[in-house]
């Protein structure tokens, strides 16, 4: 019983020279989280879309037609896993924000940046991509469905002269692209904000 008691007395003296001891400000290799834009307020519900990551030589070709670099604040509106962002900030050292309604994305998106290094350089967003504020972006990526880039474009349009925008898959109705490729059979739309 004795032993017993000593057990229990010594777990509970341990437990609480754990809480006491002091910790590293922040652990190893973790960086602070940016904030670029404010978090969308609405609530969670059903995505507008399904999840279909695009391909890397997809990814590549999007961000050589937009050629991000270290001024830039990519959004992806809609991002997944959070490839796009995560290219732009790792190999052409941009900043951005991956927006997505679908905890799971998510969840595997901040992962990843964690995993990739770029953690203090992009912003994740969890919420509804009609709800977010747009004004700061420099560089739009989009691979959506063709009536969702069509209830965007108003906004998109309105955005600051000069704000790249590049579409995996659907083009924006009659806005005539700047450029148009073919990728590994797939097609990317790119518009210059005029
Ligand atoms: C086709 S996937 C594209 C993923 C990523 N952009 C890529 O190209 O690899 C579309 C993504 O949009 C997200 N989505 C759908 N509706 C959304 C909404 N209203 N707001 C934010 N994200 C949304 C889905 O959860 C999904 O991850």
């Amino acid at each position: 019983m004795k032993r017993l008691i000593a057990i229990v007395v010594l777990a509970g003296c341990a437990a609480a020279a754990c809480a006491q001891a002091p910790r590293p400000a922040r652990d190893i290799g973790q960086s602070d989280p940016p904030t670029f834009v404010a978090e969308p307020s609405g609530g969670s519900r059903v995505p507008d879309v399904i999840y279909v990551p695009t391909p890397e030589p997809v990814v590549q070709a999007m961000l050589e037609l937009v050629r991000p670099g270290p001024r830039d604040l990519v959004f992806d509106l809609g991002c997944g896993d959070g490839r796009i962002v995560i290219a732009a900030a790792k190999r052409y050292g941009a900043r951005g924000v991956c927006v997505d309604i679908d905890p799971d994305r998510i969840a595997e998106a901040r992962d990843n940046v964690r995993r990739a290094g770029v953690a203090d350089r992009i912003q994740i967003v969890q919420g509804d991509l009609f709800e977010l504020d747009l004004s700061r972006a420099t560089v739009i990526t989009l691979y959506l469905l063709p009536d969702l880039n069509l209830m965007l474009r108003p906004k998109l349009e309105k955005l600051p002269r000069g704000t790249r925008i590049v579409s995996h898959a659907f083009d924006m109705g009659d806005w005539t692209p700047d450029r148009k490729l073919t990728v590994a059979d797939k097609e990317i739309f790119f518009w210059v904000v005029k």
